[in-house]
């Protein structure tokens, strides 16, 4: 499943951010009572010049009106500005405090919606861009929400109270005003279009440099070996060179749409300029008028722009609300049982992955009993993961059921059929945290010292940490790097211990184990697999002899099934392959 292809209005996206940010309505109606009044601080302004005109134009012979205005003008002058300052405040930090708390919900709920996306969505997208959604496309929605909102109000308020002022001046003269006001609203319109592209290009572009540089930070070690310096650099400079491109485009059309949109309001200007000779008028009107009219070039400007950072926002909201829109597992199941027996019956199982035209499972049929181990052996990519990745429902089958004591795995919620189900796979990943903390993982984290050093020794997890100074509570480096393979297998292995679920399943749980720890460890898994029933695929046949059945699998099918002794006898599949690596086993040890 990749992500889901929604496209959304620009309406519905503000829809949406409201409904998150909503409920902190009163924080809006302030900034909207500070915005306004910063809003008509301007036509005030515009009006304290008329007067200032009118009174410089009237000399000495002023009236009592005059002579009281032209007393309390500095004061009001002084009063102006100071309002004006303390609107812009609270207005920016009511709608920041509004813009970063949007942020957080929304980042909060797509790394939430992240943790329960079915697998099959991580196989078909890359990580680097769906974590620069966390990063980059959150941030655009936060600039944005706090730009937009504060410019909107502000100036388009701004602008209206302004233009409500040169009406009462001069109807005559405002004529330009109206012309010239719907040919900016068409450049708006034309630049907005041509925004929203750059923007979604400018993500993608920013996705890339994600991936790429995860990429290489890790795979460092392979980069440095085979010489892909050039290749990784080459790969990257193209992506950053894309971005710098898109970025510079829509840089270009904001200053050109800035430009275009100060040259039409001057158009405004001049043809007022030129009305005034034909027209009879106060001179204090005509100040007046001229100052509102500049004032407005300001507001206008940030209205062009404004449509930028509208249209990033749009872009990076519809990214966003794309990957909360892709629906989660199905978890429909009310099941939830305390205890399980343990018994698991696929019946008829058929399976392919997505956009994948080839059958991975065909026909699968397997009884296990409760308690039972059974092994899975067969060439790799003969569908043996796959199998037992079904049992957690990472997948569903297409055709068939698997039944866990008689009632199928759909039955189950999701999480009543994985408490059951413990897991060890080739690939450790271990998170930034004490060893402790990732042998009591999840669920665990409740358990007590004694179980998680229990579990640990079982696994010979003490082995190495008896040398470290701080033990289990050792932190482990970022992704356990400071840990080999082995270590970091064991440590997988004490967390499957720790659970002690009636299912486990071993997906080549020691392939990164020398034999001489794999026997050691072998002890621990031996005891692990006792009562319990077991799924166990290993690369090394010499350690599932013990195991009470062994199926051998093929492109997908089930070829042959019996004991160790009993599939060596019948001299098939399994015992060619036996015999291959008790051949490699004896030139290795003779070597
Ligand atoms: N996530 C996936 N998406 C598509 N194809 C996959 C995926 N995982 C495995 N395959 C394919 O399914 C087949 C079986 O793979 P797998 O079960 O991993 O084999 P095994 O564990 O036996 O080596 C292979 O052909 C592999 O390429
Ligand atoms: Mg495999």
């Amino acid at each position: 499943m990749a992500i889901a292809k929604h496209t959304y209005s620009p309406i519905q996206i503000y829809k949406r951010l409201l409904s998150i940010s909503g409920r902190y309505w009163p924080v809006f109606l302030g900034v909207a009572a500070s915005a306004s009044l910063f809003a008509a601080t301007d036509a005030g302004f515009a009006y304290l010049v008329a007067t200032l005109t009118e009174i410089v134009e009237a000399g000495s012979n002023l009236t009592e009106r005059q002579e009281f205005i032209k007393q309390w003008l500095p004061l009001a002058v002084l009063l102006l500005f100071a309002s004006r300052g303390v609107c812009n405040f609270l207005s920016n930090y009511g709608m920041g405090w509004l813009a970063r708390i949007t942020v957080k919900e929304l980042r909060g709920r797509v790394f939430e919606h992240y943790l329960e996306l079915p697998t099959s969505f991580f196989d078909h997208s890359s990580s680097g861009q769906l974590l620069s959604k966390l990063t980059y496309d959150v941030n655009q929605v936060a600039q944005a929400a706090s730009n937009v909102v504060i410019v909107l109000f502000k100036d388009s308020l701004t602008i209206l109270f302004l233009v409500l002022y040169m009406l009462y001046l001069s109807p005559a003269l405002s004529v330009f005003v109206f012309i010239v006001a719907p040919i900016i609203a068409l450049i708006v319109r034309f630049l907005s279009n041509v925004f929203r592209r750059h923007n979604k290009k400018i993500q993608t572009s920013v996705g890339d440099i994600t991936r790429i540089g995860e990429e290489a930070l890790q795979a460092n070690k392979i980069i440095k070996v085979f010489s892909g310096q050039s290749y990784e650099s080459s790969r990257f400079d193209a992506a950053n060179e894309r971005n710098r491109r898109t970025e510079l485009r829509l840089l270009v059309t904001k200053s050109a749409g800035d430009a275009v949109t100060v040259f039409v309001t001057a158009f405004g200007v001049a043809g007022v300029i030129y009305l005034i000779n034909k027209i009879d008028i106060d001179v204090s009107r005509v100040a007046g008028f001229i100052t509102a009219m500049v004032m407005l070039m300001g507001p206008l400007k940030r209205l062009t722009n404004v449509n930028a950072t509208i249209q990033s926002a749009i872009a990076a909201g519809e990214s966003l609300f794309s990957i909360i829109d892709t629906p989660k597992e199905i978890d429909t199941g009310q099941f939830n049982p305390d205890t399980i027996k343990g018994s698991v019956n696929f019946k008829n199982i058929q399976f392919g992955y997505e956009n994948v035209k080839e059958q991975v499972l065909t026909d699968i049929n397997i009884h296990v009993s409760p308690g039972e181990s059974l092994a899975i052996v067969g060439r790799s990519g003969s569908g043996k993961s796959t199998l037992v990745s079904l049992l957690p429902r990472f997948y569903d089958p297409e055709a068939g059921e698997i039944l866990i004591d008689d009632h199928s795995t759909t039955e189950f919620s999701l999480s009543g059929l994985r408490k059951h189900i413990s897991l060890v796979n080739q690939e450790v990943t271990l998170f930034n945290d004490t060893i402790a903390a990732n042998i009591a993982y999840g669920s665990l984290a409740n358990a007590s010292e004694d179980a998680i050093r229990s579990s640990a020794e079982a696994a010979n997890v003490t082995e190495f940490t008896k040398q470290m100074p701080d033990g289990l509570n050792t932190v482990v480096g970022d992704r356990g790097v400071l840990l080999s393979g082995g270590q970091r297998q064991r440590i997988s292995i004490a967390r499957a211990l720790l659970k002690n679920s009636p299912i486990l399943i071993l997906d080549e749980a020691t392939s990164a184990l020398d034999t001489q720890s794999e026997r050691h460890i072998q002890a621990a898994l031996d005891k692990l697999m006792q009562n319990r029933t077991t799924f166990v695929i290993a690369h090394r046949l010499s350690t599932i002899e013990k195991v009470d059945r062994i199926i051998v699998m093929d492109a997908g099918r089930i070829i042959e099934t019996g004991r160790h002794e009993e599939l060596l006898a019948a001299g098939g599949a399994y015992a060619a392959l036996y015999r291959l690596q008790f051949r490699d086993d004896n030139a290795s040890k003779s070597a």
